[in-house]
């Protein structure tokens, strides 16, 4: 049976509608285009022609039900995805107008360029200190008073300097959750990328770190690019710029983060945001 007529063209489909003008923000000078992306893990499609701009020294925020793609997405960034063999991508990313899911274009300089906070922090079983300046050691650097500066600015700019200045060879791993995930965020931080990518950064982390984090990604904008997954609500809103919600692999609607939560345009956001699902 032909079922091509009953299926959604294109144009009706909700990710067609996304590339509306009218549905996405305006963004000038974006740092990251995301063009048409779509994803397999084997048949299984997760992500349908998502399109959007991602603004520099902004916090954009994904949010969305759990399986709706959202960390899918957050790994092409990165091309983490490149680890899993049946993976197939479509589309394009596009990094200062670089395409980054060229096979050529080298991922090691890529992940330099995009550092990525996990959920659960992932130190590794070194000291404080080595755990900073991995990254720079993978580069090759030895100078001890280079490193001995590269630690120090990244645990003040992850807020964390004061309390481990003194037990900088301490192992990372004796530090609480909340200190841990700061750790990762100034491993991140020490090879100066240009994007932070967070995938439920405080999930594990009680009010009082998690407000530490929050009030660090504020302060990271400066200087940084963040894109960041949260199941949080309060904290989408309070932390990000922009806010896109996904649901079924689509990106459903973008835009300005005041604006969504209070004036959602499609009926499946405020459905999700309202709590109603997801
Ligand atoms: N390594 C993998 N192999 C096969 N399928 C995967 C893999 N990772 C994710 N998927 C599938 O892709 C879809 C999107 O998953 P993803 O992890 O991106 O969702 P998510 O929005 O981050 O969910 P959550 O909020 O639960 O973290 C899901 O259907 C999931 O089962
Ligand atoms: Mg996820």
């Amino acid at each position: 049976m032909n079922t091509a007529a009953s299926e959604p063209t294109r144009q009706e489909s909700p990710q067609a509608e996304g590339l509306d003008p009218a549905l996405n923000p305006p963004i000038d000078d974006p740092l990251l285009e995301i063009e048409h992306l779509s994803l397999w893990y084997g048949n299984a499609q997760a992500l349908r022609d998502i399109t959007m701009k991602i603004p520099r020294n902004q916090i954009t925020a994904y949010i969305g039900p759990s399986g709706c793609g959202k960390s899918t997405l957050l790994r092409c960034i990165n091309r983490l995805n490149d680890l899993i063999p049946i993976v197939r991508t479509e589309g394009d990313i596009r990094f200062e107008g670089e395409s980054i899911l060229d096979p050529r274009f080298d991922t090691n300089l890529l992940r330099k360029r995009v550092g990525m906070v996990f959920q659960k922090s992932n130190p590794f079983p070194k000291s404080i200190y080595e755990n900073v300046v991995y990254g720079l050691r993978l580069q090759g650097i030895t100078q001890k008073s280079m490193l001995d500066e590269v630690v120090e600015r990244s645990l003040r700019d992850a807020a964390l300097w004061d309390e481990v200045k003194d037990r900088l060879q301490e192992r990372a791993l004796g530090l609480s959750g909340g200190q841990q995930q700061r750790l990762c965020i100034a491993r991140a931080i020490a090879v100066e990328p240009e994007v932070i990518l967070y995938d439920e950064p405080c999930s594990a982390l009680d009010p009082i770190s998690t407000n530490k984090i929050e009030e660090l990604m504020l302060e990271l904008k400066k200087d940084y690019t963040q894109v960041i997954v949260t199941h949080n609500m309060q904290q989408a809103s309070r932390i990000s710029d922009l806010t896109a919600f996904m649901y079924l692999g689509d990106l459903i609607e973008y835009g300005k983060t005041d604006e969504l939560f209070v004036r959602p345009r499609k009926d499946q956001t405020e459905a999700y945001i309202t709590g109603r699902f997801g």
